[in-house]
């Protein structure tokens, strides 16, 4: 006999079969994990706004690289945090900068880990913009061959795949044609090709020190109301020539996530930044939430709605979790 109602709780009965019918499926290997680079030496020090992570100078970066894979993550996003700024943010592209030099301490020490470095002028600039300035402006077609030297640098230094985070135009196609023509037409770029001008990047810019002297982000970080120019920039990188698409932040953002890997085919990350992590963080130590929970469910959500890979802080416990079977 034909029952009168779909019994949809058969297929929730236990931890089996809904592990059988799971519709979306992760692993550690599309875990990435932001690790903080800070010039000098004999630095290991917890990050107040972002507890739990730490700045490392390149000679205990291995410290990174060692919890991670132990973890069970294999990649790195790298941010350097220099001891001098300038007008023209030329720590970045220095040779013996500290991302560059963090690059040389965890290839040697780590063949087996991936790393990504992160691409902007922030962290390096005395106005803590992304760019080079003209006045108060921020000179966009100035700023490509920047960022393509930056590339070009990290690629001198052994990264294996380049994340341009700065929002100017054509960078995508400038940076390409630079690492083509010095012989690095392998090497990857994963464009931060849809990142918003957020709140969420708060305790980030403390971390790394990198918040703007005066004005926004606004001017060339997109605007929270918008969703079909997502797809706008989406576009416009991958005609560049991007090889993966990010989309930042994560978690108030899902829409877009989905939207873009709906539309694009190249493989999405997104970015669950700071702001997330420090939330559940303070919420945690308030009591208020369970942290493990939080972080796994807030993990899912950004899976389901159709993010290939995901950048976060919580990469670690995450990739436990994967392995545990709690999630994935
Ligand atoms: C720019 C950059 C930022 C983040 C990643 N790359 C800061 C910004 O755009 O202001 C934010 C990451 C986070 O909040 O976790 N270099």
């Amino acid at each position: 006999m034909m029952e009168e109602f779909k019994r949809t709780r058969r297929l929730r009965e236990n931890a089996m079969i809904r592990g059988l019918v799971r519709e979306t499926r992760m692993s550690p290997d599309s875990l990435i994990w932001p690790v903080f680079v800070r010039e000098g030496s004999g630095i290991y020090e917890e990050i107040p706004s972002l507890p739990g992570q730490f700045h490392y100078s390149p000679d205990k970066l291995a410290y990174a690289g060692e919890a991670a894979l132990k973890a069970g993550v294999k990649s790195l996003l790298l941010f350097g945090i220099p001891e001098k700024k300038d007008a023209c943010g030329s720590g970045a592209y220095a040779e013996n900068g500290v991302v560059q030099e963090g690059l040389r301490a965890l290839k040697s020490r780590f063949p087996e880990l991936y790393l990504i470095t992160d691409v902007c002028m922030c962290e390096y600039t005395d106005h803590g913009h992304c760019g080079i300035l003209s006045g108060e402006h921020l000179d966009n077609d100035r700023t490509l061959d920047y960022l393509a030297r930056i590339c070009l640098s990290h690629a001198e230094a052994g990264c294996d795949m380049v994340a341009p985070s700065d929002m100017m135009d054509g960078r995508i196609a400038a940076i390409r044609q630079a690492l083509n023509a010095n012989g690095y037409t392998y090497l990857p770029i994963l464009s931060y090709a849809v990142k918003y001008a957020s709140a969420f990047y708060g305790p980030f810019r403390d971390a790394a020190g990198s918040a703007p002297s005066f004005g926004d982000r606004r001017g060339y970080q997109m605007d929270m109301h918008n969703a079909r120019e997502a797809l706008v920039e989406a576009a416009a990188d991958t005609a560049e020539g991007a090889d993966l698409l990010m989309v930042k932040p994560a978690l108030a953002y899902l829409d877009i996530i989905q939207r873009v890997s709906e539309r694009f085919d190249l493989p999405v990350a997104a970015y669950s930044v700071s702001g997330e992590y420090a939330m559940i963080k303070a919420a945690a130590a308030a009591g208020l939430i369970d942290e493990y929970r939080v972080m796994c469910e807030s993990a899912v959500s950004v899976y389901r709605a159709g993010a290939r890979m995901l950048i976060t802080y919580y990469a670690k416990e995450l990739a436990e979790a994967m392995r545990r079977g709690d999630i994935g």
